[in-house]
């Protein structure tokens, strides 16, 4: 089974991937984690994803789906796979159809998450991330016991570069521009997509997340 986690940056994506993956035992497939330990490898994909990443601009579209068809390649087919931030505009869909037809998969569904503009921005101007184990707060909404430090392994908490006033404005128009267009270009496939209201609890989103993707088997 596979399906897409649609939605604009700091809609809560990743947060509710990691915990459905750690429940249903599904892949968790971020292309953006996927491109920052690439960066952190000093890998020739991280070098030229940087400039892109850092200016809130996506990174090539011809790049992602490799990095895309590699990674499936370790996960087991009967595995459950949740992409989160991929695809990204319509040429990376269009390329997924072949990566999962070479896999001998298909998506089965769209989860669009949806919430207000001024709720994205705060809760990107206040993510804290740690990079050495993934785990993802909030001073606001989630915050460690520790100021600054990651309560599962003891990391130094980091606010991503790519959060910075000026680049999250431009990563909501790059969403609007390339990514959004990819709700009618999934309406007029055959995966069913829904839509989850994300501005509200963690656990209100979660519960109606789980259901809609169950419904989807
Ligand atoms: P990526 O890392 O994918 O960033 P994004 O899509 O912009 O999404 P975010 O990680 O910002 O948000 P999220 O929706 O996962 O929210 P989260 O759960 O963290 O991409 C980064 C860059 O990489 C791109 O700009 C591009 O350059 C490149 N890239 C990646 N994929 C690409 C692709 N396919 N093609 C081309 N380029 C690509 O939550 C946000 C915050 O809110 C957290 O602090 C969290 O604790 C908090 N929060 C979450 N839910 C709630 C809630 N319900 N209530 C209160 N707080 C909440």
């Amino acid at each position: 089974m596979v399906v897409i986690l649609l939605g604009p940056p700091g809609v809560g994506k990743g947060t509710q991937a990691v915990r459905l993956a750690e429940e249903v035992y599904a892949a968790h497939v971020s292309t953006g984690d996927l491109l920052r330990a690439a960066r952190r490898d000093g890998t020739a994909l991280g070098a030229k994803a940087q400039g892109f990443m850092d200016a809130g601009e996506l990174v090539p579209d011809d790049l992602i789906l490799d990095l895309v068809r590699e990674h499936l390649k370790g996960i087991a087919p009967e595995t459950t796979v949740l992409f989160d931030g991929f695809p990204r505009t319509t040429a990376q869909a269009t390329g997924l159809r072949g990566v999962l037809t070479e896999a001998g998969r298909q998506v089965n569904g769209v989860v669009l998450f949806v919430a207000p503009d001024e709720t994205l921005v705060k809760r990107l101007s206040g993510r804290r991330s740690c990079p050495d184990c993934g785990a993802v707060y909030n001073v606001f909404f989630n915050p460690p016991g520790t100021e600054d430090t990651c309560d599962r392994c003891g990391g130094a908490l980091v606010h991503r570069a790519d959060d910075a006033p000026d680049t999250v404005s431009r990563r909501l128009e790059v969403y609007r521009e390339q990514t959004a267009p990819l709700v009618s270009f999934y309406e007029a496939d055959q995966a069913p997509l829904e839509r989850v209201p994300a501005d509200r609890a963690v656990d209100e989103v979660y519960a109606d997340f789980r259901a809609v993707v169950e419904g989807m088997k």
